[in-house]
Parts: structure tokens; C-alpha cells; sequence
């Protein structure tokens, strides 16, 4: 059946089958985790979108729910759309999605934006009054998408994800009663080289800074970028200055953010991309079995001092954790490739390195690979010349390419790398989850070996600990 798919995740988010995009709709209510997705409950790739939703009391163990919004209108066999990204916010003792109404008459999609509600945060009934914003002059009416809306001082605001002049925006409207909608400021504007649209663009406070989160298109490799910066309500205008990538793998994209009970500023994104998909023969390993895509990990946006930003998975992921390895303060002498790690396919890998002791320049780990490593994913570190590597060409005689970032090594001290893997992808996240990278791969399980390669001189490892991570998802 296809719940039994081979490539099927243990414990990452996603629906029984079906094709998956964006996180949606994600709010704290009622003492749960509501998420809400882009849906194709029909097959395993994108076509006729739905929004799915699940619950949790734990953002690890989930509850599938019925799906919330299908689409209304018709659909010929070329021309699709249906319930875009949008996001929710509870208002007059209901719970409000707002999303992207995406129409097509033939020639070429409409976005408008909708509202539909619910009293019992399970079934939602679509406006009558929607459309309840159309684009504005300048910007293309297929460019207009992904609301995310917020309450500030008694207003809504929201941000829409736009285009003009063939440059991304994210703009930003307000309202007093979710209904009406008037606009309010050009919040960011690409600079050019960040693409000439913003799709699912995220704004909120940390700290004493705001924060634009956008996934740019037509930007090469940079799809999930963050701005910090300072915004004022009373002139809508954001001012930033650091920017970053909060993943660099090639699949991590579209993440929302929103704050739960314990005031922790979270995302959650979708561990996929459009960028790799339509270059295969196929849809790839995961469609052949009637489903594609899930959620990375749930993370918590923490602020560094010099205000980067870091992607800390979440706490409640620890629940998992099964059985223990642990090595302590381990001087690992260079010139071999095949050190073996614990074995697993679906686990948790932990490991800090002391700086100051370690002569090599570079380590990797190679991970998912079968006995004699000609299959397997390599990850490494060159501490020297300060680059990460993600080399997934040889994971699984499918996937492809090399995801590359810098590192920000300053001092001599602690390197940290934290990684999840399960059966069909892994998450890598370096420098005290600065620098991470997030990719597919489609390894088969029997590909559970896992080593480390030091290929000159010393790395010491203060610690080193793995887990098996239980599974979740049927
Ligand atoms: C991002 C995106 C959104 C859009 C949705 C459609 O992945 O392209 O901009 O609303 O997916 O499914």
C-alpha cells in the first residue's frame, strides 16, 4: 500500500498520500498546533490545490484532520490553481484562514486574496464576500500571492509576496476587521539580485528587530533568505541591514513562522523545492509511490548578537530519541576515510569538535552509505578554507548536486554539528544552527551505514552522540 513506501519518512510531517508543498495556516489555538498545508490529495505531485491540517500537542506527534479548503472553481486540463499559501489568525471568537484564490480562465492565473472561517477550527467556510483584495497597478496578476497576516495594536496587518518592474516585493496592507483591506507600505523590495518574486514572505518581531523571511524566485540558489532590520508602524517602512540564508540545502523552502504557548518564535518549511523537480525524468523516487514531499523539522529563530539569525531544532524532537551512543573527548588521528559511525537510518547525530586540539583543516561525514560507500552522502567541514559542502551526487543514483555555504569560524573554540536523517532526507545544522543545509535524499534503508573521514591531520571530538529516533508518521 502506499502508506508502506519505502521512502516514506519516520518521523517528519506529512499527509498519508498525496503531493505536499507549502507549510500553511500555522497558529497556536486552543492549547494546539494547527498546521495546514498545500495539498494534491489525488497524487504525488503538485495539481489542484487543497489545504490539508493536522493538530498536535507536541509538534512531533500529529493528527490527521479533514481536509479545510478545496477548490471551488472548475479546471480544464491545463490550466490549475485552486487554494494558494496563505496563513490564520483568530479573530471574532473564530479561526481565519486567509489564503491566495488562484483562477485561471485560460489565460494564465489570477491571484486574489480570500478569507474562510471556521468555528469549530475544523470545518472552515469560504467567505461570499472574496475576493477580498485584488493586485494592485503594477504588479502581475499571476505575481500576488501568500498572505501572512498578523494583529499589532488592535489592527491586522498582512504581507502579500508581489512583483513589479520585474523586481520582488513584499508588500504590506492593513485592516480593521480582516474584511477589509487597504494598502499601506512597499515594505522590501529586492535589490536586484534576490529575484523578481517573493513567494511565501513572513514579517515578525525578534528581539527589539523585525524580520523578513522570503523564498525568492529567480534567484539561483538562494531560496530562503532572511532580512533583520527595524520596522516603524507608523511609516511602514522596514530598514535592514544583516541578511542571511536560513538553510542552504536544496530543500528547504516556503517556511512559516508563528509563536506558540511558550512565546517561542517557531518555523516550520517544507523539506522540498521546486528548483531540482522538473529537470528529472520524473517526479522522482517518492511520486513513483503516490506521494511527495514533508516537513523539516519544527525550529526555533533565535537572535545572535551580531543579529544572524539561527534555526535551532525544536526541544520536543528529544521524545524520540531511542537508544544512546556516546563518545567523550576522542582524539581521532587523520589519514582515514571509513572510521565507522553507529549505524541507523533514521536517527540524530550530535558532535562538537575542540577547535584548539584539531590540526586537520577538514573532516566530512558520510552518512546513508552502503558497506563499501558507493552510495553515500557526504557532508563536509573544511575548517580551513571555511566551507560546508552537502555532496548528494552520490546518495542514491538519483538525487543530484553539491549545496555549498560559507562558514563563520572567527575563534578557536567549540564546532558544533547537529543533524537529523530519516529515510528520505537529512538536515544538517553547523555553527550553533547559523549555517544549515537541508536536502532530499532518496536512499534506500538498507543504506544505513555511516562514517566519519578525517583525511589529515588531528580532530578532536569533545563529544559525539547518536540516537535512533523513533517513528511517528504511519
Ligand atoms: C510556494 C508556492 C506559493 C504558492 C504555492 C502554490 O512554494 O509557489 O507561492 O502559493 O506554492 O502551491
Amino acid at each position: 500500500s502506499v502508506k508502506q513506501g519505502r521512502m516514506r519518512q519516520d518521523y517528519h510531517f506529512m499527509p498519508q498520500t498525496g503531493w505536499i508543498n507549502d507549510p500553511n495556516g500555522l497558529i497556536f489555538y486552543k492549547g494546539k498546533y494547527h498546521i495546514f498545508y498545500q495539498y494534491n490529495p489525488y497524487y504525488g505531485h503538485w495539481d489542484y490545490m487543497h489545504w490539508g491540517h493536522a493538530v498536535s500537542e507536541d509538534l512531533v506527534h500529529w493528527e490527521h484532520l479533514p481536509l479545510a479548503l478545496a477548490p471551488s472553481e472548475t479546471y480544464d486540463d491545463h490550466y490549475r490553481g485552486g487554494c494558494f499559501s496563505g496563513s490564520a489568525i483568530e479573530h471574532d471568537g473564530k479561526l481565519f484562514l486567509m489564503y491566495t484564490g488562484c483562477t485561471n480562465n485560460g489565460s494564465g492565473f489570477e491571484q486574489t486574496q480570500c478569507i474562510a472561517f471556521s468555528e469549530d477550527g475544523i470545518h472552515f467556510e469560504k467567505y461570499e464576500g472574496n475576493p477580498v483584495l485584488a493586485a494592485p497597478e503594477g504588479v502581475p496578476k499571476h505575481l500576488f500571492r501568500d498572505p501572512k497576516v498578523w494583529k499589532n495594536d488592535g489592527k491586522y496587518y498582512m504581507i502579500c509576496g508581489a512583483s513589479k518592474n520585474n523586481l520582488a516585493q513584499a508588500l504590506l496592507y492593513v485592516s480593521e476587521d480582516m474584511l477589509h483591506w487597504e494598502f499601506f507600505s512597499v515594505l522590501a523590495q529586492s535589490r536586484g539580485e534576490w529575484g523578481y518574486m517573493w513567494e511565501c514572505p513572513d514579517f515578525f518581531p525578534l528581539g527589539d528587530k523585525y524580520v523578513l523571511l522570503v523564498s525568492p524566485m529567480g534567484a539561483g540558489e538562494r531560496t530562503c533568505v532572511y532580512m533583520v532590520g527595524d520596522f516603524s508602524y507608523e511609516t511602514g517602512k522596514f530598514v535592514w541591514d544583516v541578511s542571511g540564508e536560513a538553510d542552504w540545502g536544496f530543500d528547504f523552502y516556503a517556511p512559516q513562522s508563528f509563536v506558540d504557548g511558550k512565546g517561542r518564535r517557531l518555523v516550520i518549511g517544507w523539506a522540498n523545492a521546486w528548483d531540482w523537480m522538473p529537470f528529472w525524468k520524473d517526479w522522482g523516487p517518492a511520486y513513483r509511490e503516490g506521494w511527495c514531499g514533508s516537513f523539516a523539522v519544527p525550529r526555533q529563530v533565535k537572535m545572535n548578537a551580531d543579529h544572524t539569525l539561527s534555526f535551532e531544532p525544536v526541544e520536543e524532537l528529544e521524545t524520540l530519541r531511542g537508544e544512546e551512543t556516546v563518545q567523550e573527548n576522542v582524539l581521532v588521528e587523520g589519514g582515514r576515510e571509513d572510521i565507522p559511525l553507529q549505524d541507523g537510518y533514521a536517527y540524530e547525530l550530535k558532535m562538537e569538535v575542540d577547535l584548539k586540539e584539531t590540526t586537520a583543516s577538514a573532516f566530512s561525514l558520510l552518512l546513508r552509505c552502503d558497506q563499501d560507500r558507493t552510495r553515500q552522502t557526504k557532508i563536509t567541514f573544511d575548517l580551513k578554507g571555511q566551507h560546508m559542502y552537502f555532496d548528494r551526487n552520490q546518495a542514491d543514483g538519483w538525487s543530484r548536486g553539491v549545496s555549498h555555504s560559507p562558514l563563520r569560524l572567527k575563534e578557536p573554540g567549540v564546532f558544533s554539528v547537529h543533524i537529523f536523517v530519516d529515510t528520505s532526507s537529512i538536515e544538517v545544522f553547523a555553527e550553533d544552527y547559523r549555517t544549515n543545509h537541508s536536502c532530499n535524499v532518496f536512499a534506500d534503508r538498507s543504506q544505513d551505514k555511516n562514517f566519519l573521514s578525517v583525511p589529515a591531520g588531528n580532530l578532536k571530538i569533545r563529544s559525539m552522540q547518536t540516537w535512533s529516533l523513533k517513528k511517528t508518521m504511519d
